[in-house]
């Protein structure tokens, strides 16, 4: 079984995100990434942004793991626009330099997602389930986690450990 990396994708490196992902860490091994330490410019179709902080990231990320965790904040129903961005500049390999892109076909996608309640609303998956699908990547589904008062509920631990156990340390 190869290594996995969490990105985490909050727009505070010591927030509640990284609650959640200090513990997912320490339950998987797996390496942590903070985009929000990263410079990346938004996707632009005469890659302006190229030389920034996004190209030598994605090589690292493609070249040493097998597992990509993105776990981001609810931020306005959906992902936060520093996983938006990030997701975006994937296309940076669509048009070119295409066999690093297609590295992305040989691993596996998961989602943690975090906010201060038990609610998530449909449809908040479906971009990274049809992203998966069709940067060829196996989809290994969506955890939702919340924290009260930085606290993190027991029953949150528990569904951390049963999606850690589940997903990604079984060989699925
Ligand atoms: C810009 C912004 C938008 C938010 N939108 C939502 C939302 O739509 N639904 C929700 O449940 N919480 C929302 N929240 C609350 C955050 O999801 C919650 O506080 C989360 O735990 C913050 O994680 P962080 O500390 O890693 O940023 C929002 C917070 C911010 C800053």
């Amino acid at each position: 079984m190869g290594k996995g990396v969490i990105i985490q994708a909050s727009s505070r490196s010591d927030g509640d995100t990284n609650c959640i992902v200090t513990v997912l860490k320490k339950k998987t091994d797996f390496d942590v990434i903070d985009l929000n330490q990263k410079h990346i410019g938004h996707f632009d179709y005469k890659f302006k942004n190229k030389n920034d902080d996004f190209k030598p990231l994605f090589y690292e990320i493609t070249e040493k793991y097998n597992t990509i965790i993105f776990a981001t904040p609810i931020y306005w129903y959906t992902m936060s626009g520093l996983l938006k961005v990030f997701l975006d500049r994937i296309s940076d390999f669509l048009y070119d330099e295409k066999d690093i892109g297609r590295r992305l076909r040989k691993m596996k996608m998961g989602i943690v997602s975090s906010s201060n309640e038990n609610m998530v609303f449909d449809g908040f998956a479906m971009p990274f389930e049809k992203s998966a699908e069709y940067l060829g990547m196996k989809y290994l589904g969506h955890l939702h986690t919340w924290i009260q008062k930085g606290i993190i509920p027991n029953e949150v631990m528990q569904s951390i450990e049963a999606y850690t156990n589940k997903k990604l340390l079984a060989n699925v």
